[in-house]
């Protein structure tokens, strides 16, 4: 696999990924997207919203907000539970996950270490002009509760039935202890997440089927399958409101590490909120008014920025090609940023007559990049260095047959297709399932 600063280096020459605030010397573990990796996480994102909420009749999307009654992190758990055991050095200062550490000194000075203390990994922050310390608010360590306390919401004005599910995309925030190997660990991420609702004697096998799905939706993405792998997490790894934890891990460049979790919280949850808030949140059997009870809860989630990086680190290949070195990134076309390139040969008003009604036409239907700069062949690799399936070049020929040449990614197979069939050939080529 390639290593971690070759991605790093080709992701901020491309645009994907630049370091966060960087004409201010950046800031500790903030990364910011540039034009192509928005696109590519934009891209994931979509995909995701989809296949989980529109091609689902049972699971239905919703945007909570970020900023929630604090009430809710002391039902979820979170201010009393969500926290790392934490060493100082009582030298340099330097903090260590207390997990993360197999020496009884600090790695970075050898000095002593203070015994561990909890540390809670939420953002705390208040609302209002003055900093209150007695009403503070926190920045959401997940979006999942948005969808707990909406569940009364939800199934009163859709016509849910068990099992359901809510679907959620973004934000989250962690002051995580140690943070860092590029994006997969931040203080703020985006993530994917579903809550499914099911009858507590049905959960093993929903469980199951959602472990497939994530399977499935992995090699959907284009993920490197031989680097995926399902860790079941013993008791004493697991979340405070975990029952049952599957880890799908990847074998990233720095080891073998969580990339997306699927947990069953029993109705940890929604017990919880109910007692705290004291309202109703059971399920009445549609078929037995008497029978209430409180759903249990399957949780798939995955992470937008380890989803990115695993993705990124799968689509990277190199070749040698005519004597020279070809970095090319696989994507499939459906996440690809640009799914075509339309290159003209050269700056000439006879050529711009056809380039621009063609990338018109095209950029109504596919992601199109258009671009005039340098020798045809630089333009190919600039091309397969970001992942663009499909170069359209427009020639002087092109003038005199009404043709183009289509030059294949990964193949680097060329055909000659009419203008005016450039649109169904790249149709044809890019089915909704590629
Ligand atoms: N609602 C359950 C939950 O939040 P989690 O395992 O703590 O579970 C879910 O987080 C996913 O979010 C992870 O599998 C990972 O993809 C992503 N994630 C968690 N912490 C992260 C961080 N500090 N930076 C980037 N992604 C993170």
């Amino acid at each position: 696999m390639v290593d971690i600063d070759t991605v790093i280096s080709l992701a901020k020459q491309r645009g994907f990924i630049y370091p966060g605030s960087e004409i201010y010397g950046g800031l500790a573990n903030a990364w910011d997207y540039g034009p192509l990796g928005a696109q590519l996480r934009f891209n994931i994102k979509r995909l995701w919203w989809q296949q989980v909420v529109e091609q689902r009749p049972d699971i239905v999307g919703l945007d909570g907000a970020i900023l929630m009654n604090p009430k809710v992190w002391q039902a979820s758990g979170h201010v009393d539970t969500f926290h790392d055991p934490m060493k100082e050095c009582q030298a340099c200062h330097r903090r260590y996950r207390a997990n993360d550490l197999d020496t009884s000194n600090c790695p970075n000075c050898g000095g002593s270490l203070s015994a561990p203390r909890d540390f809670n990994l939420m953002f705390k922050t208040w609302i209002g002009p003055v900093a209150d310390s007695t009403t503070p608010v926190y920045l959401r360590p997940e979006t999942a509760q948005a969808m707990f306390v909406n569940f009364r919401n939800v199934l009163n004005t859709t016509r849910q039935r068990l099992p359901f599910g809510i679907a959620q995309i973004g934000k989250a925030f962690r002051n995580e202890i140690t943070p860092g190997n590029y994006i997969f660990r931040t203080l703020e991420f985006e993530q994917m997440e579903i809550e499914y609702f099911v009858e507590p004697a049905n959960w093993v096998e929903q469980f199951e089927q959602w472990a497939q799905w994530m399977e499935q939706w992995a090699q959907q993405l284009g993920l490197d399958i031989a680097a995926l792998h399902r860790y079941e997490v013993p008791a004493d790894e697991r979340a405070h409101y975990s029952q049952r934890t599957i880890d799908f891990e990847f074998d990233f460049p720095f080891g073998r590490k969580e990339l997306w979790g699927l947990a069953y919280r029993g109705d940890f949850d929604l017990r919880n909120h109910q007692i705290q808030s004291g309202e109703k949140l059971e399920y009445t059997d549609p078929m037995d008014p008497t029978k209430k009870f409180l759903p249990h809860i399957i949780e798939p989630t995955m992470g937008v920025d380890r989803t990115m990086l695993a993705l990124l680190l799968s689509a990277y290949h190199t070749e040698t090609v005519n004597g020279e070195t070809r970095v090319v990134l696989r994507f499939t076309p459906q996440l690809a940023p640009y799914q075509v390139a339309v290159l003209p040969l050269a700056r000439k008003p006879e050529l711009a007559a056809l380039t621009e009604p063609l990338y018109q036409q095209l950029s109504k239907r596919w992601r199109c990049d258009f671009d005039t700069t340098q020798s045809i062949g630089k333009r190919y690799r600039r091309q397969d260095e970001i992942g663009t399936p499909y170069c359209i070049t427009i020639d002087f020929d092109s003038v005199i047959d009404h043709a183009v040449t289509i030059r294949q990614r990964d193949a680097m197979t060329q055909v000659r297709v009419p203008l005016n069939q450039v649109d169904q050939y790249v149709h044809d080529q890019i089915t909704p399932t590629s």
